[in-house]
């Protein structure tokens, strides 16, 4: 946002020609400060202005009094999922369109009343919101905190995934991966995307590699996997009732 000059044409160039969707880092969704409303209408506008089909953001908070630019894990609890829920109706309703919450790795699990799948899921239904599907977060967590990442997988509801990410972790230990977007994605993690393709049809789903680069040609091996699986389901009738239809969850909402 507030990029104008050449750059902000050469932004303007690509959002007329591609369709783009906006991940935002800073919204705070759980956090404890108000909403930074003004924040929101700036990007209202931002998001109409360029025809952003989907805005997506984590399912954490960020921020007290200032930035932590870093993730936190929202207490798996009834009170936190009131507080969230709110917090997504209240920017959807700004924004006028649905927005798509991401599942996001955590190492600590401060409060928790009930399994990170059932805080998941029940935000998702009270705040009518997308699912942005990560699943080499799932992958970690599921051995950080020792559970199924099949079983929570197939627990989704697939009819909200708009997207999917991947990434490459790190690991420190046996028990303990970390959600680094620095290494290559391994095969435990291609398992997982496949699985989810299988059961809910093909979604978008965008690689993440935040630093430790390697060749392009390496990092568009992985791109072309992805799309090497997603071509298996989109070419075989996988046995789904219809095709997943990412366009039809990027429509704006009234009101
Ligand atoms: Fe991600």
């Amino acid at each position: 946002m507030n990029v104008g000059g050449r750059l902000g044409k050469a932004f303007r160039r690509y959002t007329d020609e591609h369709p783009m969707t906006c991940h935002g880092l800073s919204l705070s969704l759980g956090g404890p400060e108000p909403l930074d409303e003004t924040f929101l209408r700036r990007l209202k506008l931002f998001l109409n202005d360029h025809q952003i089909r989907c805005y997506s953001e984590h399912l954490s908070y960020c921020s007290d009094d200032g930035h932590l630019y870093d993730l936190m894990p929202i207490p798996f609890t009834a009170e936190a999922i009131a507080h969230t829920v709110e917090r997504i109706s209240r920017t959807q309703d700004i924004l006028g369109r649905q927005i798509a919450i991401e599942n996001v790795s955590y190492y600590a699990s401060p409060g928790s009343d009930m399994p990170e799948i059932e805080f998941l899921t029940t935000i998702l239904e009270q705040a009518d919101c997308l699912l942005l599907l990560d699943v080499n977060n799932i992958y970690v967590n599921s051995v950080n905190h020792r559970y199924d990442a099949r079983e929570f997988l197939n627990a989704l509801p697939g009819e909200r995934i708009v997207y999917g990410h991947i990434a490459g972790h790190y690991n420190e230990a046996d028990d303990l991966l970390v959600d680094t977007h620095g290494a290559a994605v391994i095969a435990g993690v291609w398992q997982l995307l496949d699985l989810a393709f299988e059961r809910f049809g093909v979604f978008p789903t965008l690689l993440e590699r935040d630093f430790n680069l390697p060749p392009v040609d390496e990092l568009l091996d992985e791109v072309q996997q992805i799309r090497s699986i997603q071509d298996r389901y989109n070419l075989t009738d996988s046995g789904n009732d219809q095709p997943h239809t990412p366009e039809r969850h990027f429509s704006t909402r009234t009101g």
